[in-house]
């Protein structure tokens, strides 16, 4: 307990935060606070295990592992996957490793014992050197674990008392449902192991306010970091993808020349490109890059509403004409689901832009340690989706392989983590407009570690699912 917080009577767990816009440093490193996590939030959630394109057959498995949790998640057929506590009913040896394929079930290493996929024990050698109730049917079966599919990916929860998946990442879920999510493929992913706690990681990707200084290539033309560049608050129909537009102070052009305002999307479009090695995908851009003579109204307001209309437009027939499927874009923008990050409690992040997206998952390793990583997704014509991906080996958060942008971000994380252990720093000072999700996030954690029921905890986490750049909300408790 740290004495400074002098709240303790009524807290019920240490550096709980007790002003929304001030998190208290010790969460990011204290091991007794990792330790109520590790207790009290992640057996309760919904963590995303795999992506389903990593299992695409009968028999196809990958191990998701947590602290000291090992699940396999399998595909039993081609509706069907289920998840497995990874250890012998015999022993408790772990049945397998990383990935593979085991169409004909898991044989254990030691004593040979085997598992249909479906979890049923099918193999004993000698059975009548045990006991008979050593033996019992049932308790032989693998120890299930609970587990529900979305947008493309298996999740697990280790709470059977849990509400389901869906209730549980709403407005999340019904966002990406109205973009077809679920159709998106790996294109790459790659892992980086991060000297930094998990949730420090998280909060890099959780708000746009770092944008300016963190990567000033994103800047609006002729802008530099510094007082004429703002954050202005837009309405929907103006910013879809962001509730914050980046602009200078400098007053709106009043007539808008089509070609160039469209040279200049396409600029930003190849940017964030070259910037994440994808999320705007190379054929959107392709598909904007046709559109580069279309006459736009001369206004600003205008030419930003029609170009964004009619390149939703032409992305779709595009994706549809090559057989792939997609949502209408201009009906998620008009629902306001256009926004570009997009979060997921407790560690998952989706960025759909246009066609494709990125998407992040991020997994505590120790109090100062995480595994962050970074899928590139789009979609593919029906018949040309690449081959089954690989576990990617954690790289460092400098290696080179890392695209620009992501590369950016991480530059800052050490030296966060580090600059979280100095003398008199005692909290983080969040923006209550901007950084507000870092709040709310860190605030349902506190939900959990302070033991509360589902009452309370669900429509907690509907203030949380969704967009970034949000305010601090009052989650109820
Ligand atoms: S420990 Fe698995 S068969 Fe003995
Ligand atoms: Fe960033």
């Amino acid at each position: 307990m740290n004495a400074s917080l002098g709240r303790q009577a009524e807290t019920p767990h240490p550096y709980a935060i007790q002003r929304p816009d001030r998190i208290p440093v010790q969460r990011y490193f204290d091991a007794e606070f990792y330790a109520l996590e590790r207790e009290k939030l992640w057996p309760r959630v919904w963590q995303m295990a795999c992506r389903l394109e990593e299992i695409p057959k009968p028999g196809d498995f990958v191990v998701y592992e947590i602290f000291d949790e090992s699940v396999i998640v399998t595909r039993v057929d081609a509706n069907t996957v289920k998840a497995f506590h990874n250890a012998c009913r015999h022993r408790g040896v772990q049945l397998v490793q990383d990935r593979g394929s085991a169409p004909d079930g898991f044989t254990c290493p030691f004593h040979g014992w085997q598992w249909k996929t479906d979890g049923k024990c099918k193999f004993v050698y000698s059975p009548t050197l045990f006991e008979k109730d050593q033996l019992k049917g049932q308790d032989l079966a693998l120890r299930e674990c609970r587990l529900e599919t979305w947008g493309g990916c298996a999740f697990i929860n280790f709470d059977n008392n849990a509400p389901s998946l869906r209730e549980s990442i709403e407005p999340f879920a019904t966002m990406h449902d109205a973009w077809h999510v679920e159709s998106l493929r790996t294109e790459w992913w790659l892992a980086a192991r991060l000297p930094v706690n998990w949730k420090l990681a998280m909060e890099a990707f959780m708000e746009g306010y770092h944008v300016m200084a963190t990567h000033p290539q994103l800047l609006p033309p002729g802008a530099t970091a510094g007082p004429d560049t703002v954050y202005a608050k837009m309405p929907p129909e103006l910013s879809p993808m962001s509730p914050f537009l980046t602009a200078t102070t400098a007053p709106m052009p009043d007539t808008v020349k089509s070609r160039e305002f469209i040279e200049m999307n396409l600029y930003y479009m190849r940017l964030l490109n070259e910037g994440m090695a994808g999320m705007t995908h190379a054929k959107d851009i392709r598909t904007a890059e046709a559109l580069v003579d279309a006459p736009l109204p001369a206004d600003m307001l205008g030419a930003m509403t029609t170009f964004r209309k009619m390149l939703n437009e032409a992305v779709v027939a595009d994706h549809r004409k090559q057989g792939m499927d997609i949502g209408d874009l201009n009906d998620v923008d008009r629902k306001n689901y256009a926004t570009s990050v997009n979060f997921c409690f407790p560690h998952y992040f989706l960025l759909p832009t246009f066609g494709s997206a990125s998407s992040y998952r991020i997994r505590p390793l120790g109090p100062e340690e995480c595994l962050f990583e970074l899928w590139s997704l789009t979609r593919f014509p029906p018949g040309t989706e690449p081959p089954r991906i690989k576990t990617p080996t954690p790289m460092g958060p400098d290696d080179p392989r890392w695209p620009p942008i992501p590369q950016q971000d991480f530059s800052n994380l050490p030296r966060q983590q580090r600059g979280l252990h100095t003398r008199g720093f005692e909290f983080m000072r969040l923006s209550n407009q901007m950084e507000g999700l870092i709040s709310n996030y860190q605030r349902l954690i506190d939900g959990y570690l302070a033991g509360q029921g589902y009452d309370k905890l669900l429509p907690a986490a509907h203030k949380v699912s969704g967009s970034i750049d949000v305010p601090v909300a009052d989650l109820g408790f």
